[in-house]
């Protein structure tokens, strides 16, 4: 079964593309390399022993995307293409209206012309803003965007609902994810943003690697334990697997159209936590200062993963300490 994965060069696509693969989908890659780039496909060869086709391609660009799909009966979408740096999206909004819901308006465009059922949606904890009560199920109400980085991934929610409810041929699952993290096992692939990082993992471990200088933690004034923030980390490869368990959902399940699912861990650590864990596992120094807070933080937020549980029948397995060890050894391989 040939499933496109658009953004499958960057880091949560790169992870799902090995997973897909180990269940047995042959993914087929769409990438820009506007945030990755094509070394990654080295690093998928040695865990998959598969060379992996990637069209270069923008999927804003109707014409190039058309030859994917003519090229090959593609029969699953999974779309993480997108821009997805907050303080960016500030800046530059009608860049991300475009990038974001533009080239999601192809994808259901082409999706629809060529036959193709079946889209998960790479989406963000984002659309909740800061909740009334934690953990947040997908029943909790959204709220008001606080970015048009968080206003695309309401939009394309619910542009996708919508085209399910009429156009009955498309059935699609978004994907809330929290703080994706860590690294391949194997060290092979794993996250390296173009420039400076503004995530919190791949700062800290540049910084403790002596790329960057140290690291901020920004704002120690929030009603939390520490005064630091609180999220969801959760370890990539975990992550990844919830696309597989998801695509199965939707082929197991013809009656359902459009379904939504938070993947976390259920489980809330603040940046000092963060912090200190990696300390603990990598024993490299790190030093960090307190700043001020960040612009559009949210204190605290972690989900209730009850409904992926039952429905996709999926769970985190990896902890803390083996995703910031896996991130660790994935930027000490970069580093030699
Ligand atoms: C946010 C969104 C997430 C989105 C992601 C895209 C929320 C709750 N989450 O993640 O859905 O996909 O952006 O980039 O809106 N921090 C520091 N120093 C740093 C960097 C980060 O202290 O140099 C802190 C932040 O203040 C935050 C935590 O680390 O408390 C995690 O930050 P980050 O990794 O940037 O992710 P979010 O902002 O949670």
């Amino acid at each position: 079964m040939n499933i496109l994965v658009t953004g499958g060069v960057g880091f949560i696509g790169s992870h799902t593309v090995v997973e897909l693969h180990n269940s047995g989908y042959t993914p087929i890659i769409v990438d820009n390399l506007s945030n990755s780039n094509e070394g990654v496909l080295k690093g998928l060869k040695k865990i998959t022993g598969k060379d992996f086709r990637l069209y270069k391609a923008d999927c804003n660009d109707r014409q190039a995307l058309e030859e994917v799909f003519r090229e090959n009966k593609i029969e699953g979408v999974i779309h993480f293409a997108a821009s997805k740096a907050v303080g960016e999206s500030v800046e530059k909004p009608l860049f991300y209206y475009q990038n974001n819901v533009g080239s999601l308006m192809v994808l259901l465009e082409l999706m629809k012309k060529y036959d193709c059922g079946s889209l998960i949606f790479s989406s963000s904890c984002t659309v909740y803003g800061q909740p009334d009560q934690l953990p947040v199920t997908e029943a909790t109400p959204k709220k008001p965007a606080e970015s048009p980085y968080g206003n695309t991934k309401q939009i394309c929610e619910e542009i996708i609902e919508d085209i399910t409810k009429t156009q009955k041929s498309v059935r699609a699952v978004a994907l809330r994810y929290f703080n994706p993290i860590g690294a391949h096992p194997t060290g092979y692939i794993g996250e390296l943003p173009l420039g400076t990082p503004s995530n919190l993992v791949p700062f800290m471990i540049q910084s403790a690697a002596g790329v960057r200088g140290p690291l901020t933690v920004f704002g120690d004034d929030y009603d939390t334990q520490d005064g630091t923030c609180i999220r969801d980390y959760i370890h990539v490869v975990d992550l990844a697997k919830a696309h597989v368990a998801s695509m199965e959902y939707l082929a197991k399940n013809p009656e359902q159209t459009f379904d939504i699912f938070n993947l976390g861990t259920g489980r809330g650590n603040s940046v000092l936590e963060i912090v200190e864990t990696f300390k603990k596992v990598s024993g490299a120094p790190l030093e960090y200062i307190i700043g001020p807070r960040r612009a559009g933080d949210v204190e605290k937020i972690f989900a209730n993963v009850a409904k992926s549980k039952d429905l996709l029948g999926w769970q985190t397995e990896l902890s803390l300490e083996e995703s910031l060890t896996d991130a660790w050894n994935w930027q000490l391989r970069l580093g030699s």
